[in-house]
């Protein structure tokens, strides 16, 4: 990577201010997935062992103010105990208390500042609150790549006022998407699933791969494009137009591109958001094809017959990037095109890099997360990267 990281710095009796993504999924305070803590403990561990004192940052959720109920306190708890020594978790992220604390701080000390986003400075990038996070260190790290596409105070301004690198999470994430989308090994094969029509992402990737595979909620907007009858099925509007102009552009020059042949449908009343549900209960689960869906009913996965065509293609395939599930698969009898998906992924011999969010979320829940080359810890993130956009966290890093 272009950018200076940790290994072109000393650490040694610095204090370093360590900007890490530790949006962590919580039930109360129940961390239920402590992925995007454990991806950053090879940073972490690298300059302790260098005689570093850390201060760790991040935000949780998107809190309006201080919230009790989002407060890092049990992120701290799970680091101190994958670190193997105390963290201290401060009371606020700026302020005396604060910066009496990291004064105190010695060589191998760790302290976890509270959430970033108890203050509304933080999201608006304001210099001032950026200055004086900046103040609490001498070297700024940011590890945090899942933030990477947000320019906020500590993800990207205070970048200005202190000695800037990588982390080597952040190191490894850009090396993967690089890799991924500029190798010259072929046929290389897109994956896109999710509700909106991630359009930017399509064009993007059309230049490069020889097949867009897309399922999901996204599928909908391409088969109503086409002409077809979707029922009730999720439907993004605001992209149906340009939905239209990428399918004549891959009719005539492509990339290869691959819609549902078949969709697994109930009706709209059984399907509920929300994290509870797991079945459709009371209302049928039926196969239909996808060039005739009843007008009262939603697909919520692809179905038997494009699972085989999707899985085919995949498994020849020499790279692979995927980006968001095949439908909502934390509906058990929705699931089954996101696992066939995962299953080809992993089959398959190609370089695979799955994006954050819902498909990292899927392929570590089905057990597939080993047999790929690299699963992002950031989903927005990600997408920005694929998409080709500069990512302001990455940008603000001094260059090599
Ligand atoms: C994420 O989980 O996508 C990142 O932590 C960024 O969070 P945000 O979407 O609330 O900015
Ligand atoms: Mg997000």
């Amino acid at each position: 990577m272009s950018k200076r990281t940790i290994r072109d710095i000393n650490p040694r009796g610095k204090r370093v201010f360590v900007r890490v993504d530790f949006n962590v999924p919580l039930e109360g305070d129940r961390i239920t997935d402590d992925t995007r803590i454990r991806a950053a403990l090879p940073t972490l561990i690298d300059l302790l062992n260098r005689g570093a004192a850390l201060v760790v940052a991040s935000h949780l959720g998107r809190p309006k103010g201080p919230d009790p109920s989002q407060s890092l306190a049990p992120v701290a708890k799970r680091l101190s105990e994958l670190l193997g020594k105390p963290v201290k978790m401060l009371s606020d992220c700026v302020g005396p208390e604060v910066e009496a604390a990291v004064k105190a701080m010695k060589p191998g000390d760790v302290v976890m500042l509270e959430n970033l986003r108890f203050h509304a400075e933080e999201e608006t990038g304001d210099e001032g609150f950026a200055k004086q996070l900046a103040g609490l260190a001498d070297i700024y790290v940011n590890d945090a790549f899942g933030a990477a596409h947000r320019a906020h105070a500590s993800t990207a301004v205070m970048a200005k006022f202190l000695p800037s690198v990588a982390g080597l999470l952040m190191g490894k994430e850009v090396e993967m998407l690089t890799k991924v989308l500029d190798s010259p090994e072929r046929p290389f094969v897109a994956i896109l699933g999710g509700v909106k029509a991630k359009i930017g992402v399509i064009e993007s990737l059309m230049q490069k791969v020889d097949t867009l595979i897309i399922g999901g909620g996204m599928a909908y907007t391409f088969l109503k494009a086409q002409g077809k009858e979707i029922g009730a099925s999720v439907l993004d509007e605001e992209n149906s137009e340009t939905a239209q102009r990428i399918l004549e552009q891959t009719a005539k020059s492509g990339p290869k591109l691959m819609l549902p042949v078949d969709v697994v449908v109930t009706t709209p009343a059984g399907v509920k958001f929300k994290p509870s549900i797991k079945f459709v209960e009371g209302s049928p689960v039926e196969v239909v094809s996808a060039s005739a869906i009843p007008a009262d009913r939603m697909g919520g996965d692809i179905g038997p017959e494009t699972r085989k065509l999707y899985g085919d293609e995949i498994r020849k395939a020499k790279r692979v990037v995927w980006n968001g599930p095949m439908g909502i698969f934390e509906i058990a009898q929705f699931a089954e095109g996101t696992r066939e998906i995962a299953q080809a992924v992993a089959d398959s011999d190609a370089m695979s890099v799955v994006g954050g969010g819902d498909s990292a979320a899927a392929i570590e829940q089905m057990g597939f997360a080993d047999r790929v080359t690299h699963v992002c810890t950031g989903g927005g993130a990600s997408l920005e990267f694929l998409e080709g956009k500069e990512l302001p966290g990455i940008a603000a890093l001094q260059d090599k």
